[in-house]
């Protein structure tokens, strides 16, 4: 089998892809995001995640997890709700960074997977995945998934890897769970369930700081609520989320808030 193509994003493909604010753009059809973050142990996951979605190209975020204070009082443009199955009117769902894996992380997980939306499951998602949390839904379930894992996260769920043929492993991954897998790290690989893989030539190692794979997440999930495809919702996020790291990193050290401010500016810089 030859080789899959190995694409590059640029930032003609981002620039391509960004939806288009209008003169009848309005807050709900620009789409709304869903998300179920953060924890009391993690409320700071809450806050980046929902950063991240602010900075992309949805009109309103919803929050439905328990870090509603920390987030409100850091986003106050967010709408909270008590869960996942008393949010409406969402197009897209995170749920993972930061949550968790006790019963109320549980829940959402399992409330998550049962929507016919477009998902992004992070982090503790993942290990809930693991462990074999939700694995009904995750069978019976159409609507696009998004997996974004860093290499330890994918060696759990892969039961190994990714080794040094990242792409190979993220590939395999990806049809195995019929998903696409972004995955996280120095050359972030964002592979589907098609065979079709690309690298993200933004980034770096600054970006090796907790709490930035939060901010990235969000993002991804306000690209999927706002309707873009899950493969270039991904490269997008992934290529965005690179620059801002580098942005960020011009200023000195760099941290998770650093990235999502810088968010603001990489998107401005590609977006015309
Ligand atoms: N070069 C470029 N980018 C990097 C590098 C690097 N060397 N190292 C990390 N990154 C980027 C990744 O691509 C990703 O976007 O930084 C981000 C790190 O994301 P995570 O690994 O999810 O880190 P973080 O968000 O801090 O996660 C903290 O959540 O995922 C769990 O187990 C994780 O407990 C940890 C917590
Ligand atoms: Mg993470």
């Amino acid at each position: 089998q030859a080789a899959p193509a190995l694409r590059i994003a640029g930032a003609a493909d981002v620039a391509e892809w960004w939806p288009r604010l209008t003169a009848g753009s309005e807050k709900y059809t620009r789409g709304v995001v869903g998300i179920a973050t953060g924890s009391h142990t993690y409320p700071g996951a809450a806050v980046l995640s929902t950063a991240g979605a602010l900075a992309g190209p949805t009109g309103m975020v919803r929050y439905a997890g328990t870090a509603r204070a920390e987030v409100l009082r850091a986003h106050p443009s967010v709408v909270a709700a008590d869960s996942v199955a008393g949010t409406g009117r969402v197009q897209a769902w995170l749920c993972g960074s930061g949550i968790g894996t006790d019963e109320d992380a549980r829940t959402a997980l399992h409330d998550v997977l049962g929507t016919d939306l477009p998902v992004v499951l992070d982090a503790d998602a993942l290990t809930m995945l693991v462990d074999g949390s939700s694995a009904d839904r995750l069978r019976d379930r159409d609507a696009p998934l998004v997996i974004t894992p860093h290499d330890r996260e994918f060696a759990r769920l892969a039961g190994g890897g990714p080794g040094s043929d990242r792409v190979g492993a993220a590939l395999a991954l990806a049809a195995r769970m019929h998903a696409v897998v972004l995955l996280k790290g120095d050359r972030t690989i964002v592979a589907a369930p098609d065979g079709t893989a690309w690298v993200n030539p933004t980034g770096t190692a600054a970006l090796a700081t907790g709490g930035t794979g939060d901010v990235l997440a969000g993002l991804l999930a306000s690209l999927l609520a706002a309707g873009v495809d899950p493969v270039r919702s991904a490269v997008t996020a992934a290529y965005l989320h690179g620059l801002a790291g580098r942005v960020a990193a011009e200023h000195g050290p760099v941290t998770a808030p650093d990235v999502a401010v810088a968010l603001r500016e990489a998107v401005a810089s590609i977006i015309p």
